[in-house]
């Protein structure tokens, strides 16, 4: 790659680049971070180089499980996405990773946009319908996600799997194929219900997207060949409608319908970027039109099929830039394993932020990060000893051991770069093509390799010649070897600027440089002045900080699983899960009501029940709804002799009930306390079986 200098008369280039939309309805934890670091990294780098490059994200809040999350805690949609984006914004900027726009899919741009495309793939016949049928849930009247769906796993047998998968198992299969299903949100069993849905037909770009994925640079090798597996049973449509109630956009023209969140959720990325060229749309135009710009995606391997096929998919529909570069990664992992909660490994942003310099993980994310999409494993020791040992130990301290008391005898003033010193500082910059090729091709633990080893050599030049003896005998020899090694600092921090920016930035200011740090101030060379107060660039990372933040994430955890197995034992009680709002204010819909089928009941026999102090068994008579065997609670007012005869309110429907005495197929309604305890009978005339309304 050849890139923009001052000399070779390469244009600077216009980038957009952008990182996966995290979901507006959980919070921002490493593996989120890993991505906006890297993106970041890149984005500063390309600044770094002369490069006009915006880098832009937003909340993804569309789709039903942000609706229900919504409602759950009591507060509408719009109040629900906005509270969290404040908090995903605070979070990830706290690692240093500066957006032009951290914007929302829930935005009037996004609206629009996804509107013009959509009715641009419709005129051009990419879109169908048919009907489908699927799982609803009649009580919440919804159709429900996979997600929402729960029930036994069809292969092991693991209770309370989802709809989509078992966690226990790892088989996958469709919602119909579990056992005893029920809604996640009500408990009730779902049915299957039909309903129109809009496809797009992927088919369509068949061979556009193959030549798209198969060009240049595009994706890495990895990638490129996963999509192509996806080629090879050929590309089908996909399903872009759901109906209401639903989070999101109507979709023009229909009725009750909406965009799925994942059409409109890369649509986002345009948005975020048309509304921060609000006033300049002519930028936004060239960038996702013109012919001089790249779109660069920076996302996780699981989101590759959205982004590699769709995406571009519907971009040459609706005769938009497609992307120029996916760089794909893979998970993170902690220790070899799956990130996990109750080991205190599964860490929020804002908690690692809490206790630690979040610098210094953009530092040790640098140094593992490689251009694949292998897992990025990560180790808390490991951590501490790169941070410690390359960063602080070897760059950092450069600076620290010539510029605190050493200087201060100096008077704070640097001398004249000498041949030696010359010579060293060449082989530092000699090196900026290798580092700017590393930096764009996303080898990150390759710049970080070139840099720690150009390290080794500035520290062997300052232990070679020994500062803090020769201060004692030749002062001016010390102020030469000082002015050397803090050129070679600025050069150092200047390529790590795109992975750790606040340290470059108090190196400049202590050095008195005032422009944005930069790849073609790697030659500007200070001399002959005197430099600002000693600023520590970075403190060492703190290993019981690394313990408290792991305690803090597992005690979360703890707290969190205590409240849901409350709200579950509440369910249980229950029966079923109760709606926020129900809960809340007390309040049932007429609906809920005729749920409960209250019926006349003629008591035709009446028992005690043996070992039971407080029930009687009795037989009611239902009408047609035949006889049932009943075990009521009501010896304390009630003899057998009193019953028999008697004419009673019933709750007909109820879930028989099996009880150590028998099976309880009813309820008789009475009201009171043991003493007051009084059922009830009808005023008038009324049959077995009649139904109260
Ligand atoms: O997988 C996810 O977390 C999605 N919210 C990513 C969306 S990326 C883009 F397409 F918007
Ligand atoms: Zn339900």
């Amino acid at each position: 790659m050849i890139f923009p200098t001052s000399e070779n008369g390469i244009m600077p280039e216009k980038i957009l680049v952008t990182t996966a939309l995290p979901y507006a309805n959980g919070s921002i934890h490493l593996g989120h971070v890993l991505e906006g670091i890297q993106a970041d990294i890149w984005v500063r780098f390309q600044r770094a180089i002369g490069n006009t490059c915006y880098f832009f994200c937003a909340d993804d809040t569309h789709g039903t499980p942000i609706m229900l999350a919504a409602t759950k805690a009591g507060v509408t949609p719009d109040e629900f996405i906005q509270k969290v984006h404040k908090e995903h914004f605070t979070d990830l900027t706290a690692f240093g990773i500066e957006y032009n726009n951290y914007y929302t899919t829930n935005s009037p741009e996004n609206k629009e946009l996804a509107e013009e495309i959509y009715l641009k793939l419709k005129e051009k016949g990419n879109i169908t319908a048919r009907n489908i049928e699927q799982t609803y849930c009649e009580h919440d009247k919804m159709f429900l996600p996979d997600r929402f769906i729960k029930g036994t796993c069809p292969k092991c047998g693991a209770k309370e799997q989802y709809g989509d998968s078992c966690e226990v198992c790892g088989a996958t299969y469709d919602p119909t194929d579990l056992k005893e299903p029920h809604c996640a949100i009500c408990g009730n069993v779902p049915v299957l219900k039909e309903s129109k849905h809009l496809f797009f037909r992927l088919q369509d770009y068949q061979n556009e997207l193959k030549t798209w994925i198969e060009s240049k640079d595009r994706l890495v090798e990895g990638a490129k060949k996963k999509i192509l597996e996806w080629f090879g049973s050929g590309l089908k449509e996909w399903d872009i409608s759901r109906d209401g109630p639903y989070f999101g956009f109507q979709i023009p023209g229909e009725e009750n319908k909406y965009f799925y969140v994942w059409l409109d959720a890369p649509i986002g990325y345009m948005a975020a970027s048309k509304k921060y060229f609000e006033n300049n749309p002519d930028e936004f135009n060239e960038l996702w039109k013109g012919d001089n710009s790249r779109i660069v995606h920076f996302i996780g391997k699981d989101i590759l099929y959205f982004h590699g096929l769709f995406w571009p998919a519907m971009l040459m529909g609706a005769e938009f830039n497609t992307p120029t570069k996916l760089h794909v990664h893979g998970f993170m992992t902690v220790g070899g394993e799956k990130m996990s909660k109750s080991r205190g490994t599964f860490i929020n942003a804002s908690t690692f932020a809490k206790y630690n310099d979040t610098e210094h993980f953009r530092y040790y994310m640098a140094a593992r990060l490689g251009p694949g999409m292998d897992d990025v494993d990560i180790s808390f020791e490991d951590f501490l000893s790169r941070v410690n040992s390359d960063l602080i130990g070897n760059l950092v301290n450069i600076v620290s051991r010539v510029s605190t008391s050493l200087l201060d005898k100096l008077d704070r003033t640097l001398g004249t770069l000498d041949k030696d010193g010359i010579q060293l500082l060449e082989l530092l910059i000699s090196k900026k093509e290798e580092i700017q090729n590393h930096y764009e091709d996303k080898q990150y633990h390759r710049v970080i390799r070139e840099i720690t080893s150009l390290g080794d050599s500035v520290n062997k030049y300052v232990n070679d010649r020994a500062p803090w003896v020769s201060i004692k005998t030749d002062p001016e020899e010390t102020r030469k070897v000082i002015t050397v090694a803090l050129n070679a600092a600025r050069i150092l921090f200047t390529y790590l600027y795109p992975v750790v920016p606040n340290a470059t930035k108090r190196l400049y200011t202590m050095l008195g440089i005032e422009e944005e740090p930069g790849f073609h101030l790697l030659k500007k060379h200070i001399e002959n002045i005197k430099i600002g107060g000693y600023v520590s660039l970075s403190n060492r990372p703190n290993e019981k900080s690394i313990q408290a933040m792991i305690d803090d994430t597992k005690a979360e955890y703890e707290k969190a699983n205590q409240a849901n197995e409350k709200t579950n034992k509440t369910k249980q009680a229950n029966g079923v899960q109760t709606k926020m709002e129900e809960k809340e204010e007390g309040i049932i819909s007429i609906e809920d009501l005729t749920k409960v089928e209250l019926r006349v009941g003629l008591i035709e026999e009446a028992n005690h029940v043996e070992g039971a102090d407080k029930l009687i068994q009795v037989t009611v008579n239902l009408g047609e709804k035949g006889k049932k065997n009943v075990f009521a609670g009501i010896k304390s007012a009630y003899s057998p002799e009193d019953l028999v005869g008697l004419k009673v309110v019933v709750v007909a429907n109820l879930k028989p009930r099996k009880m150590k005495f028998g099976m309880s197929e009813a309820m008789l309604l009475a009201s009171g306390n043991a003493e007051t305890l009084s059922l009830f009978v009808p005023h008038k005339n009324a049959n077995p079986g009649d139904l109260l309304k």
